[in-house]
């Protein structure tokens, strides 16, 4: 589940079988393929997590996905962690999520599965791709009026900042499936620098050769 529709109909036309678009109602684009033999979607999610809780829920809920992987971009959080390196999210800490009500004043902690993490560094390391592995934050909002909730995240070792995450493994432990978030780094919130966007294809397509090794080890 890439943010980006057209990030779904490029990934499915550059590494699906027999891909057919299944969906294009609001120009959220899916394509359902094959790879390797193994029947797999790709769906956009949108922005945001409410966006992405309608097609998460739909795709698990109507179409019985099983493994659902965000592939997408974020913003890095820790000075190690450079431009187009991958961050694998072992959880999502967040201020909020659409999930929020039913949990009340518990602090759910929304985490990975670790097979697929697991199979993603593998993936990941197999490929020679610089990766880091840890906790991210599942922001509300891409212009933030609180840089001081950010700075928490940096001294709390949070590697980097994105908006769908979180609500998509509690959608999955709910729901009993697994999922993960790979996500490239567009930009960095320490150094104000960000990524031209024609090398974002390129990084693009190694998330989500990680991404379906993963799904598929
Ligand atoms: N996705 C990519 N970069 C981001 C940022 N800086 N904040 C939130 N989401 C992002």
């Amino acid at each position: 589940m890439p943010g980006d529709p057209l990030r779904a109909q490029w990934a499915a036309e550059t590494f699906l079988e027999d891909a057919i678009c299944v969906n294009r109602v609001r120009g959220m684009l899916g394509y359902t393929g094959t790879w390797r033999g193994n029947r797999v979607t790709i769906h956009g999610s949108g922005m945001g997590m409410p966006s992405l809780s309608i097609y998460a829920n739909e795709l698990i809920r109507d179409f019985g996905a099983k493994t659902l992987i965000r592939i997408g971009s974020c913003g890095a959080m820790q000075e190690r962690i450079q431009l187009r390196d991958v961050i694998i999210a072992m959880t999502s800490t967040t201020l909020s999520t659409p999930s929020s009500g039913i949990f009340r004043e518990l602090n759910f902690a929304p985490c990975a599965d670790y097979g697929l993490l697991e199979a993603a560094v593998s993936a990941a390391k197999a490929k020679g791709i610089t990766h880091h592995v840890g906790g991210i934050y599942s922001s509300d909002v891409f212009y933030d009026e609180r840089p001081d909730l950010n700075e928490q995240m940096v001294r709390h070792g949070i590697l980097g900042v994105e908006m769908e995450a979180a609500e998509l493994y509690i959608l999955a432990a709910r729901h009993g499936v697994r999922a993960l978030g790979v996500m490239t780094v567009s930009d960095h919130l320490l150094r104000e620098e960000a990524l031209p966007s024609e090398d974002r294809e390129k990084s693009f397509g190694e998330m989500v050769e990680i991404a379906l090794h993963a799904a598929f080890p």
